[in-house]
């Protein structure tokens, strides 16, 4: 590969995707922002889209707009759903946090397994869902099985099957590892679980907006994902839920909302839920947050999702060339599987004084990612990061380390990274 800058700007010229930035807000040109893993830059289209939203409908229209709000879960969920996640309409709702909708889903599957009594999740997965699994299986007496994966290369298939008998009733993954980035065979580990009798709950999170995970394909159950990251839907914007169709008349979620109730606003004297997905709804859904998800999200189906990954691995790959060649030779180790295929939109480097770097890199315009234990994570998302963003913070990354600018920074961490 060459490694030279322009090399990099060449990339950009042949971009398919390089007029995409242009739909984005970059309000500082210097700033090399690689962290859109973690929050996603903001659309052009979002603020206008809100505006709208709060002046002609909530100012204007008040309660009255609520026919134009009462769709919108099911609306927008079936954007992401057909756009995002290949799933038909009918299989995706918007609204709660990821981590509301992991519980609602983990209950329903745990319950749609009666006489099963073991949840099993990746002790390496992101602490929301483990602790998820945990307080699920505490309130229920259930056992968890946290199956060991690599740090950097993620989830081994044979280990998972190690851990599943006719006793696993929910099996709860991440599609593309929060740390390394790595992203396991998906219909291939869907497989597994199904041949145990149990359900896959996949977290979307990393790969929704960054890889294909054709949920109808893989014949998936249930899967969870936070629209702030790769979908660009803003700061706490509201996460989405998918149920498979065959599975939903099925499954019961757990929180027995008014918005999951059949005739809602017959007011029924007891909680019967509506049949499809929009029984896995709770109370009040966010209208304006969920109004950015839709602009966020119909950017993401615009550019296409195999773009898009294809983008992401040839950013990744440079990341990756970059490190071995600038990095390296100052400590630096590839975090991450080497082979683009393996990985999502990110991928991490190990150092010893990865917290050190990290503020240095912030200081000199490059925002990353610290992740414990010591690793840099690089999120270049694909739809508005160009090839000569990740060249130039990679040259600022090893300007620091040839400089050792790290050093000066202390080595206690603060509380937000
Ligand atoms: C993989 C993964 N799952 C779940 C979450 C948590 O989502 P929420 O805070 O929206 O509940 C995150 C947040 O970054 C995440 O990365």
């Amino acid at each position: 590969m060459d490694l030279t800058r322009a090399a990099a700007e060449a990339l950009d010229a042949a971009d398919p995707l390089a007029a995409f930035r242009d739909r984005f807000v970059v309000a500082d040109e210097s700033l090399l922002y690689l962290d859109g893993n973690s929050l996603g830059r903001l659309p052009r289209d979002t603020p206008a889209a809100l505006a709208r939203v709060a002046e002609e409908q909530w100012g204007r229209g008040l309660i009255g707009s609520w026919s134009s709000w009462i769709g919108q879960a099911t609306e927008v969920g079936d954007l992401i759903g057909t756009g995002v996640l290949g799933a038909g309409p009918g299989q995706v709702l918007v609204g709660d946090s990821t981590s509301v909708d992991l519980y609602k889903l983990l209950v329903a599957g745990a319950d749609a397994r009666p006489g099963r009594d073991v949840l099993v999740c990746c002790a390496d997965d992101f602490p929301t869902d483990r602790y998820l699994v945990a307080g699920v299986a505490a309130a229920r007496g259930m056992e968890v099985r946290e199956i060991p994966a690599h740090i950097d290369e993620g989830l081994d298939p044979e280990v998972l099957a190690a851990a599943l008998d006719e006793r696993v009733a929910v099996v709860v993954l991440s599609a593309v590892a929060y740390r390394s980035g790595a992203l396991p065979d998906l219909t291939a580990v869907t497989r597994l679980v199904h041949d145990a009798g149990a359900l896959v709950l996949w977290d979307l999170s990393h790969a929704a907006g960054a890889v294909p995970v054709e949920l109808d394909a893989i014949g998936a159950d249930l899967a969870v994902g936070c629209t702030y990251k790769y979908l660009n839907g803003g700061p706490g914007a509201p996460a989405f839920l998918y149920v498979r169709r065959e599975l939903q008349d099925e499954l019961r979620q757990p929180i027995w909302g008014w918005f999951g109730q059949r005739d809602q606003f017959e007011m029924g004297p007891v909680y019967d839920p509506a049949p499809g997905i929009e029984r896995f709804g709770v109370g009040t859904p966010p209208v304006l947050a969920t109004a950015a998800v839709e602009v966020g999200a119909r950017l993401v189906a615009e550019a296409g999702i195999e773009a898009l990954a294809a983008k992401g691995r040839a950013l990744t790959d440079l990341v990756v060339a970059l490190a071995d060649a600038e990095l390296a030779p100052h400590g630096v180790v590839l975090a991450s599987p080497r082979d683009a295929t393996r990985r999502g939109s990110h991928v991490s480097l190990a150092h010893p004084q990865a917290w050190q770097i990290t503020q240095a890199l912030v200081d000199r315009g490059v925002v990353p990612d610290f992740r414990t234990p010591d690793r840099v994570r690089l999120g270049p998302a694909p739809i508005y990061t160009r090839f000569v963003d990740v060249w130039d913070a990679m040259e600022r990354f090893r300007a620091v380390l040839a400089e050792s600018a790290h050093e000066a920074y202390p080595t206690e961490r603060s509380r937000v990274t």
